[in-house]
């Protein structure tokens, strides 16, 4: 059975809302978000939404602030149209990596985010590996965090040879996240601990686990300097490790991340198109893109149907 759905882009991801209005053979529907000279963000949904089941497909990326505000806009333009539910999809949920209090008198602005989506009126989210699993929680509406995973390992299987694999964590707090897609392709795990023994002194990087002659993969949930990539590839290397590739869900990678990518010795780093790829990143010589769409078609399809989203992952 076919879901009654809408389904709205906002302007982050423009290429990936197309993927999943084709997975699900709905067509957007027409908005238009502009700016005002001042460029203060105006909307206006053009058809007709009472009574409808909404999706709105809106990534907090690069520009960060710019594109949480046209979800929020979007949020609310849609309650005041009388949509009967509205789910905010957001494939980068940005502002994750502010999940705790780093220090004295600093905020907790993914929970400050939560809240403002929250209050525009959303009524469930939708989201691809939030950078701490905890982050759910800081909604009080009910919030589906996807695995990446699958698609990952479906890549993998397709291009590697599996019995010399050894997947990475990059370091200790990325544990869980490789530890799962490790188990799904029956590899072992090693670690990367990085450990700056005296204030000044540079990080020294052990490696946790033998990756002599291996082929790693490095597992994270975003690239945004290159930094713990680059340098993890080559600690790797250093330890005797036979080639590096890297999968990471969101290619936050800010400033000449791409360069230093292109020009590190990693093999091959495969990004999700949670966020959407820029030029930059299709041309890199060592950065390719895999589609989280039709795992989001399929989780917007069922939440649609009220049918179980976690059987997606078993
Ligand atoms: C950190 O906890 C994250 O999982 C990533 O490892 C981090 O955000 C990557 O940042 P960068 O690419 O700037 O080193």
């Amino acid at each position: 059975m076919k879901a009654a759905i809408k389904l709205v882009a906002g302007n982050s991801n423009r290429a990936l809302a197309d993927a999943i209005a084709a997975y699900l053979e709905v067509p957007l529907a027409k908005c238009q978000v502009r700016r005002f000279a001042d460029m203060e963000i105006f909307v206006e949904i053009q058809e007709n939404v009472r009574g409808q089941d909404v999706f709105i497909i809106q990534s907090t990326s690069f520009p960060a602030n710019d594109h949480l505000m046209e979800l929020l806009i979007l949020i609310d333009a849609l309650r005041r149209a009388s949509a009967r539910r509205i789910t905010a999809v957001v494939p980068y949920f940005g502002y994750a990596r502010q999940d705790r209090k780093a220090g004295p008198r600093t905020p907790i602005s993914a929970k400050l985010v939560a809240n403002l989506i929250t209050e525009a009126g959303a009524d469930r989210v939708l989201t691809v590996d939030l950078h701490a699993g905890q982050i759910q929680g800081f909604f009080d509406i009910p919030t589906d965090n996807l695995f990446g995973a699958p698609v990952m390992v479906r890549d993998v299987k397709e291009r590697m040879d599996l019995s010399n694999l050894m997947v990475v964590s990059p370091d200790v707090g990325g544990v869980v996240r490789a530890r799962a897609l490790a188990k799904r392709i029956d590899a072992p795990l090693a670690i990367v601990d990085k450990r700056r023994e005296r204030a000044g002194e540079s990080e020294v990087m052990n490696i946790i686990g033998e990756v002599e002659g291996r082929t790693c993969i490095l597992v994270d949930d975003i690239v945004d300097s290159g930094g713990t990539l680059c340098n993890a590839a080559d600690a790797l290397l250093k330890e005797g490790a036979k080639e590096v590739h890297a999968y990471i869900t969101h290619g936050v990678l800010s400033g000449g991340a791409v360069a230093r990518i292109a020009a590190s010795k990693l093999k091959t780093l495969v990004l999700t198109d949670s966020i959407q790829p820029t030029e930059a990143v299709k041309v890199a010589r060592n950065i390719r893109v895999i589609s989280v769409a039709s795992l989001l078609g399929e989780a917007i399809g069922r939440t649609a149907l009220e049918e179980s989203v976690s059987s997606l992952f078993d």
